[in-house]
C-alpha cells in the first residue's frame, strides 16, 4: 500500500501543502512587520487556516513568535480571551510573568499549576460589554509584551467575536486594536456573509484591515500538483487532477478530498482513466448516511429547487427554467433560494446558484437518476 499523499483532516503542512506562494508571501510580510492589521478571508474550505499555519511554521524557524488562537470552540467573549491567553502561553513557553502583564486589567484570573492564566469563568455571566473590556485588556497586555519581544497574534474564525458581542463589539475592539503599535493582528474568517457585512461602509472595520482574499488555487497548477503525486507513487502518468477539480468545484478541501479517494482507487486498479468519476460515486454512496438526513430535512419545494440546481441549470430564476421545471413564481422562489443560501446549502455568485457541498450535489443527481 502506498501512502496517500492527500490529507483532508485538520491543517495541512509540509509535503501535503500545495504551495500558495502569493498568499504565503503576503502573510509572512505581515508577520515580519510591527503593529500590522490583516484580515484573511474567503469561502469556506479554501485553505485559509493552512496558509496561516504554514506561514507561522516558516517564521518560527526564524525564531519569530506567532500566537495562533482558533476561537471556533468559544461560546462567549470570555472564552475568546482565555483561548488567546492559552495560545499565547503555549507560544511563549510559559516564560511570561503574568501577574506583571495582567496587572492593569484588575480582573479576577487564576494561574494553573502549569502557569497558564485564565479569566474567571464567572465573567461569562457578565454583559458582553464587560467581557469585551476584558478581551481588549488581554489584547493590550499582548501588545505590551510585543513592545519588548516581537509577536503576531492570529485569531481564526474571527467573525465569532461579532456573534457574541453584536455590532458594538466591533467598535470597541477596533478602538483597542488600532492603538496597538507593536502586536501584529492577523484575523481569519470563513463565513463571508458575516465578514462582508462587517467590512461595510457604516461598520467599524471598514477599510481598517489590509485584506487578503483567498480564492481557489490556480487550476492548472493544482491539477499538475495532483498528477505529479500520482506519477511519483505509481510511476506512470495520470490525468486525474483536472477531473477532480471539474467534479469537486473550486474549494481546495473538496478537490483534495476527491483526489484522496481517487488515489485510494488507483491503488486497487490498473485503470488510469476516469478514476475521479468513479471515486466521487464511491464517496457519495459512502456518505449516504450523512447526506440523506440533510435531504429529508428539506421541504418539498426546497427539494425541487435543489434537483434543478443539481441538474446543472444555473439561471434558475429565469422564466424558462421556472416553466420547464414547474417551480413556483419568482418571488416565492427567491424566498426559498434565500433560505437555502442562509442555511449554507447553496451559495450564489455572478454565474448563479451552486451547492455548497459538491458531494451533496452529486448525491442529489444520483438519487434523481435512480428515482
Ligand atoms: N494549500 C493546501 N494544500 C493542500 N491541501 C489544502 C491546502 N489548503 C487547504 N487544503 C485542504 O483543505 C482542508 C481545509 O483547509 P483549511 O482548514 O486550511 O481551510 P479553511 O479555509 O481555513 O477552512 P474553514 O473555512 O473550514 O476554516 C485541509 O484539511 C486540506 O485537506
Ligand atoms: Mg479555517
Amino acid at each position: 500500500m502506498k501512502e496517500n499523499p492527500f490529507r483532508i483532516s485538520g491543517i495541512v503542512t509540509g509535503k501535503y501543502f500545495i504551495d500558495r506562494t502569493d498568499e504565503s508571501h503576503a502573510v509572512i510580510e505581515t508577520m515580519r512587520g510591527r503593529g500590522e492589521k490583516m484580515l484573511i478571508y474567503g469561502e469556506r474550505r479554501m485553505g485559509k487556516s493552512s496558509i496561516l499555519l504554514n506561514a507561522a511554521d516558516r517564521l518560527r524557524i526564524e525564531k519569530e513568535q506567532i500566537v495562533y488562537a482558533d476561537i471556533s470552540p468559544a461560546t462567549s467573549l470570555t472564552d475568546v480571551a482565555n483561548i488567546i491567553l492559552h495560545a499565547f502561553n503555549k507560544e511563549t513557553g510559559g516564560t511570561v510573568n503574568w501577574i506583571e502583564l495582567l496587572r492593569q486589567i484588575q480582573l479576577s484570573f487564576t494561574i494553573s499549576s502549569q502557569g497558564i492564566p485564565s479569566l474567571d469563568v464567572s465573567l461569562k455571566k457578565e454583559s458582553a460589554d464587560k467581557q469585551l473590556t476584558c478581551l481588549s485588556a488581554v489584547l493590550d497586555s499582548l501588545d505590551a509584551y510585543a513592545a519588548k519581544k516581537k509577536l503576531t497574534l492570529i485569531i481564526d474564525e474571527f467573525q465569532k467575536i461579532v456573534e457574541f458581542g453584536a455590532e458594538a463589539a466591533e467598535w470597541q475592539l477596533r478602538s483597542a486594536i488600532q492603538q496597538h503599535q507593536h502586536l501584529n493582528h492577523i484575523y481569519a474568517g470563513s463565513q463571508t456573509r458575516i465578514i462582508d457585512q462587517m467590512l461595510m461602509k457604516d461598520r467599524a472595520f471598514y477599510r481598517f484591515f489590509e485584506i487578503l482574499s483567498v480564492g481557489p488555487i490556480d487550476e492548472a497548477f493544482m491539477a499538475q500538483w495532483i498528477d505529479e503525486r500520482f506519477q511519483q507513487a505509481f510511476g506512470i502518468p495520470y490525468s486525474a487532477g483536472a477531473d477532480c477539480i471539474r467534479l469537486a468545484g473550486p474549494r481546495t478541501r473538496d478537490i483534495v478530498k476527491l483526489a484522496r479517494k481517487t488515489f485510494a482507487l488507483a491503488q486497487r486498479t490498473q485503470e488510469t482513466k476516469d478514476l475521479a468519476a468513479d471515486a466521487i460515486g464511491q464517496l457519495v454512496s459512502e456518505e449516504d448516511d450523512f447526506l440523506r438526513p440533510q435531504w429529508d430535512h428539506l421541504s418539498n419545494l426546497q427539494k425541487d429547487i435543489l434537483k434543478v440546481v443539481a441538474s446543472g441549470a444555473t439561471e434558475i430564476s429565469s422564466q424558462a427554467t421556472i416553466t420547464r421545471f414547474g417551480l413556483p413564481n419568482s418571488s416565492k422562489l427567491a424566498y426559498h433560494l434565500n433560505t437555502l443560501v442562509n442555511s449554507d446549502v447553496l451559495w450564489k455568485n455572478s454565474r448563479g446558484y451552486h451547492f455548497d457541498n459538491p458531494f451533496f450535489k452529486h448525491w442529489v443527481a444520483l438519487t434523481l437518476s435512480e428515482a
